[in-house]
């Protein structure tokens, strides 16, 4: 479901509450929407914190919006990249829909415009048979688009892109006419850094946007916070017949994860191999809900060390000898000293994974 219908009655609170000028184009004031991301009240009513981590950093991808650069959100996989972008541009433009799926093979036409051929053909170009891009639709309402994993597109697909952002109109030639776009329009885009390399993004269109790095979270607490919070939250929207995981669960997932990726046990004593794949805050959401899931149809409804066992295992080994080898040897060297509380885990875990 879009941010905008899941807190839909958040929204209508903060509309309902908001005093300060709204920009042209924006459904709530830059105070509003920083409260609608990071949380806090609107009225009586309670907002939810969407994202968890530096106010600073929403303050500053709000401001960019204000304006007329575009705003990058780069990081590693599962950081919250594109969660933020959707629900920046739910709570500013109320539509999150208008969205390009960066790949190898998006097209300029995907970013422009293209054609309905039958019409194209039976009529020659005309307004009805142009298909406008969610970046099109956005530029003529001055509303938000958004463009995932903008540095997987072929670097055309780019320089489309640097063009619509420099002249913030797009020119259609065969209707002989230009589409300028209406003030609000912007673009809110998302890369991995995991990805460099496959295209780099020129520098033209980096000096564009406005480039925020979001960070991993910086301590042990606040990723427990923010898995707690998302497992309730998302187990919630499936409706799995299980309880959430307790708290002493969450934590072990997310230190194992915290060891794991940082290639550190969290006392600092001890070295681990770190896996190939990629051990995110939202690899340690979607392994709980997992969980969940497992224990509500197979299981008594609470989550056990197996099923977290499971879901451990699917995470971590994704190339099968290397990290196969790296998890055991986390296993052994580290999960199993831990002691009586980490026993069972340990048990669950050494079994499936042989
Ligand atoms: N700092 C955070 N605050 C809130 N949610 C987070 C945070 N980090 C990760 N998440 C959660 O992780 C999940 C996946 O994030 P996503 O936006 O898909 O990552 P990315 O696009 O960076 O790969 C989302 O459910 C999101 O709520
Ligand atoms: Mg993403």
């Amino acid at each position: 479901m879009p941010a905008e219908k899941l807190y839909a009655k958040e929204l209508a609170a903060l509309r309902e509450a908001d005093k300060d000028a709204r920009p042209a184009g924006w459904q709530l004031s830059p105070k509003a929407v920083l409260t609608y991301i990071t949380g806090g009240k609107a009225g009586d009513a309670i907002i939810t914190p969407k994202y968890i981590g530096n106010k600073r950093l929403v303050e500053m991808a709000i401001a960019t919006l204000l304006t007329d650069r575009a705003l990058l959100l780069i990081g590693e996989p599962g950081t919250a990249k594109s969660w933020l972008s959707e629900n920046l541009t739910a709570a500013i433009h109320g539509d999150s829909s208008k969205v390009i799926q960066g790949t190898a093979g998006t097209t300029e036409e995907h970013v422009r415009y293209s054609w309905n051929y039958a019409l194209l053909l039976a009529q020659g170009p005309t307004e009805q048979a142009l298909i406008r891009s969610p970046i099109f639709r956005a530029m003529e309402c001055g509303g938000i688009a958004r463009f995932e994993e903008i540095s997987r597109c072929a670097s055309e697909v780019q320089d489309a892109l640097i063009s619509i952002l420099s002249e913030k109109a797009i020119a259609i030639p065969e209707l002989n006419r230009e589409m300028a776009a209406e003030r609000g329009f912007s673009i809110i885009g998302t890369a991995n850094t995991r990805d460099r390399g496959v295209n780099e993004m020129s520098a033209a269109l980096k000096r564009r946007f406005n480039i925020i790095v979001l960070p991993a979270p910086s301590s042990l607490e606040m990723e427990i916070d923010i898995v707690r919070r998302r497992v309730g939250e998302i187990s919630a929207s499936y409706q799995l017949r299980a309880s959430q995981p307790d708290e002493e669960t969450v934590r072990k997932v997310v230190t194992i994860f915290r060891e794991l990726r940082s290639g550190l046990t969290l006392d600092g004593k001890e070295k681990v191999k770190a896996p190939t794949g990629v051990i995110s805050t939202a690899e340690a959401i979607s392994l709980l809900t997992g969980s969940m899931a497992l224990a509500g149809s197979f299981g008594d409804g609470k989550v056990s060390d197996e099923d977290v066992a499971a879901g451990l295992q699917g995470a971590i080994v994704k190339d099968e000898e290397k990290d196969q080898a790296a998890w055991k040897e986390y296993l052994e060297n580290v999960m199993k000293k831990r002691g009586a509380s980490w026993r069972s885990l340990y048990g669950a875990c050494s079994e499936i994974n042989g």
